[in-house]
């Protein structure tokens, strides 16, 4: 695969460049790429040069590719706009900011059902990937003390997921010197399953780690089943191992759209569960959550103390200055939308999702592997055999042409002689932007399939995308 260089494409630009100096302050008529200039320039000048430079980033409104919020109504900007000085860490000196953080945890709380909403404990992050890390290391913890009160090694501690988990729980196994036991996925079980989950732990299992909605294409793994067998596993043997869900995206779409899914607290084996806020929690990038069950689940140890209001106020985060405005707007979200506005948001999502499976499965090309039934996500591949002329990288790049971003990417192991293609369907794309894109994506293929011979190109540049 090559490796697009940051720093050797910038080698490849001039050290300097010139600006019009009608529109620039004496002094600033050439400036240094790679180096702090000698002397700043007028604002406008600056503005200018970053404005015109991030034109060629992707619209964001076109990007079908990320499952982050790009798009929040004028009140929602308006609070950011007043807000974005706050620092989340600063409890003492932004007392209300801090107090809404903790409203939202017991929102949360409550709405994954915890038994004691309102004392159990919970962080808000920068994303899913400090929340899965924070909820790792309590388990590791929890882990750790329950072996060593037993006089029993603590050298060699596990972690369970599938094939398909989002690569923060690579990072989580790597950086903290946890050996990650991969359930490999197959066209029977596209997902982690009861069985693989029994076959894959033992005494030093810290936690198993379902997803809801696997990155790759939006399905639900089934969390009350691996949940039963782990119940049962532990009346035969002892062995008691919780579950972690990582819920980055369902966190925000089960609870509105399947009510009646088992997944979340409800099931005592799970002892906490992850959610990106700036996901389908429906805020600006830079927000996740973590959510214990209750307050025993999160070992003590791990909690630090800052000063709140004269007293002080239990955190665990692995950030110490951060970002606030994005918890004020989460909670400007869970008030502006409440329960009946989420789920309208999240339905007509899902049915756009839906809309476009519908749309694109009756193409003959295609086969859909995930209609967007769970998350409001779908995913596709080629027909085996339909043609030797071009491939899902091709149509990717096809798409590109009129500003759509799909990516195609192949699945992981043992399915990676599948690639697929994935929508992540999100608020902001409505049925008539899902109109025009379907106009465009049947174009494209038309055109592929004009082709009397396969595309040229160099199938190094055959990379997927994903997030
Ligand atoms: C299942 C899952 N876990 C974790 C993450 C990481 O989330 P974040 O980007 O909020 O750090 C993602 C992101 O797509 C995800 O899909």
């Amino acid at each position: 695969m090559p490796q697009w260089h940051p720093h050797r494409e910038q080698k490849n630009l001039p050290d300097e460049f010139p600006v019009n100096p009608l529109f620039s302050r004496q002094g600033e008529v050439t400036i240094p790429r790679l180096r702090i200039g000698d002397q700043g320039m007028l604002p406008e000048t600056a503005y200018q040069i970053i404005h015109d430079e991030i034109a060629l980033d992707g619209n964001a409104r076109l990007n079908l590719a990320t499952f982050v919020t790009t798009w929040m109504e004028p009140d929602a900007k308006r609070l950011y706009g007043e807000s974005f000085d706050k620092n989340m860490i600063d409890k003492d000196e932004y007392p209300q900011t801090a107090a809404i953080e903790e409203r939202c945890v017991r929102i949360l709380a409550d709405l994954w059902n915890s038994p004691n909403p309102d004392t159990t404990m919970g962080v808000s992050t920068t994303g899913s990937s400090e929340a899965c890390m924070l909820g790792g290391l309590a388990l590791k913890r929890r882990w750790q003390k329950l072996r060593k009160s037993k006089g029993l090694s603590t050298d060699r501690p596990n972690i369970v997921f599938s094939s398909s988990v989002q690569v923060v729980w690579e990072k989580f196994a790597n950086y903290w010197d946890v050996e990650p036991r991969y359930v490999n996925i197959n066209p029977d079980h596209p997902y982690l399953d009861a069985e693989g989950v029994i076959n894959a732990v033992d005494e030093n299992t810290i936690g198993v780690v379902p997803i809801l909605g696997v990155t790759y294409t939006g399905v639900y793994e089934p969390i009350a089943a691996i949940a039963k067998a782990l119940d049962e596993l532990q009346e035969k043997t002892g062995l008691d191992i919780p579950i972690h869900v990582d819920a980055a995206s369902g966190g925000f779409i089960a609870p509105f759209l399947q009510p009646d899914l088992i997944w979340d607290f409800r099931l005592p084996r799970v002892k906490s569960i992850n959610v990106s806020g700036h996901k389908y929690g429906l805020v600006y990038p830079g927000l996740g959550w973590v959510i214990w069950r209750e307050k025993e689940d999160l070992p003590e140890d791990l909690i630090f103390r800052v000063s709140y209001l004269g007293g002080n106020m239990p955190t665990f985060a692995l950030n110490f200055s951060r970002p606030g405005a994005q918890v004020l707007l989460q909670y400007y979200n869970f008030l502006r939308l409440g329960k009946d506005g989420y789920y309208a948001v999240q339905k007509t999502s899902q049915e756009n999702a839906l809309f476009l499976s519908k749309e694109i499965g009756e193409m003959d090309a295609f086969e859909i592997l995930a209609d967007g039934s769970d998350i409001p996500v779908l995913a596709w591949k080629l027909k085996e055999d339909y043609t030797p002329n071009w491939t899902l990288y091709d149509l990717s790049r096809q798409l590109r042409t009129y500003g759509w971003q799909v990516p195609a990417y192949p699945l992981p192991a043992d399915m990676e002689e599948i690639t697929i293609m994935r929508i992540v369907v999100r608020n902001g794309f409505s049925r008539d932007l899902a109109h025009l894109f379907m106009v465009n994506f049947k174009q494209a293929v038309e055109f592929l399939n004009s082709l009397d011979r396969p595309v040229l190109k160099d199938t190094k540049y055959d990379n997927g995308f994903h997030h």
